[in-house]
């Protein structure tokens, strides 16, 4: 708990005092990008939808994306290791379920604006893994393995949709027309909720240790996974685990944080750039890699990144459409 504090103590500094620019000169906490339109922004969110996509019907049914839809993915590459996990009966219905509804934001989206292609998703345990020992600070023994159980799934997934939640906060406003801005309020609807539903089933956990981190338990361990993702977006606090002190629970008087809200207990929001800095494990939005390494597609992804970033083995996998 009480690097949970120190963490947030320093975020809060680093937010009031301008953050230090990213390595490549500058650091946008504004969602405000000019020349951008409606059509883009949703387009960016299919991104995330992709990857949740993925990640719920391959974990559930053992099946991805192109298997329920072959043209949906718009030619972008198949997914690297998304594979069946084993899930208890009640956790795999739900997770099931998640991955359809996925399939309907996709086209949804799709159907209103064509859509873009299916961005390379790196969905390997390694990848998991990866932000999972960043996050906690030492590496996992054995490996952490997202599709071993239903506890390693829903920590895996509490990475998800959340991330979607707040870039649909985060876009709403910038929203001109009417039918997007339905469109969009249908999405943030369904992602908050199944952010809500998988923090409940997490918070029923909060005591049980997982062993790859040598006992920490699941409610400390979502506080590590926000932090890092606060880092990462370099935003300030827009992320809070299951269990945090009584200053940042809903108007103070609870520790319990099944949803993740600020002070008035409304959804933070998070911009483009930020969503990128935090799926690229990167924390800079020109540098792909993490959960998109060949970098997201549609206009807003494409705009940060420099041509020479993804020549080489990205070549085949990118379509800046
Ligand atoms: C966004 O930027 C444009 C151009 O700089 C400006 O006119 C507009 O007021 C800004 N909108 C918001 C909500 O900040
Ligand atoms: C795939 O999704 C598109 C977009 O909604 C739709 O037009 C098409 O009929 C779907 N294909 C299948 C096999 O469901
Ligand atoms: C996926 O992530 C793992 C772990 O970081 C990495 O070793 C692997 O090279 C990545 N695969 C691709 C295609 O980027
Ligand atoms: C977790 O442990 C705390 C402290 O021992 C206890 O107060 C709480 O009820 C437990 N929560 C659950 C869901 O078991
Ligand atoms: C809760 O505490 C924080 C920090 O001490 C303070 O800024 C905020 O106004 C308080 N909120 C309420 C509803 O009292």
């Amino acid at each position: 708990m009480f690097e949970l504090y120190l963490t947030l103590v320093l975020l809060i500094v680093l937010s009031s005092t301008d953050a230090a620019p990213a390595k490549s000169g500058y650091l946008s906490c504004s969602g405000n990008i000019s020349s951008v339109t409606d059509i883009d922004r949703v387009h960016f969110a299919m991104n995330l939808e992709y990857t949740e996509a993925e990640f719920f019907l391959k974990g559930a049914t053992g099946k991805g994306l192109d298997a329920f839809n072959a043209t949906l993915a718009k030619g972008g590459p198949a997914p690297i290791g998304a594979k069946k996990a084993n899930l208890d009966p009640i956790t795999r219905r739900i997770i099931e379920e998640f991955g359809y509804q996925e399939i309907g934001h996709l086209r949804a989206i799709a159907d209103m604006t064509g859509g873009i292609p299916r961005p390379l998703l790196n969905l390997t345990r390694e990848n998991f893994a990866m932000f999972m020992d960043r996050a906690v600070g030492r590496r996992s023994n054995p490996r952490f393995d997202p599709y071993a159980n239903s506890r390693n799934f829903l920590l895996a997934s509490y990475y998800i949709p959340y991330v979607g939640l707040t870039g649909y906060v985060g876009t709403i406003p910038y929203l001109v027309y009417f039918n997007i801005k339905q469109l969009v309020a249908g999405l943030l609807g369904v992602e908050s909720g199944q952010d809500g539903v998988i923090r409940t089933l997490l918070y029923e956990r909060q005591n049980e240790t997982v062993e790859e981190y040598g006992g920490i338990t699941v409610a400390k361990l979502t506080n590590e996974i926000s932090n890092l993702r606060n880092e990462l977006g370099m935003c300030g606090i827009k992320d809070e685990g299951l269990c945090v002190p009584p200053w940042l629970g809903a108007e103070n008087r609870t520790t319990s944080n099944i949803l993740a809200a600020n002070p008035y207990s409304l959804s933070y929001d998070r911009t483009a750039q930020e969503i990128l800095r935090v799926m690229y494990g990167t924390g800079d939005e020109h540098q792909p890699d993490g959960f998109w390494p060949c970098g997201g597609n549609g206009r807003i992804a494409r705009m940060f990144l420099e041509d020479d970033v993804y020549h080489g083995n990205c070549g085949a996998y990118t379509d800046g459409n």
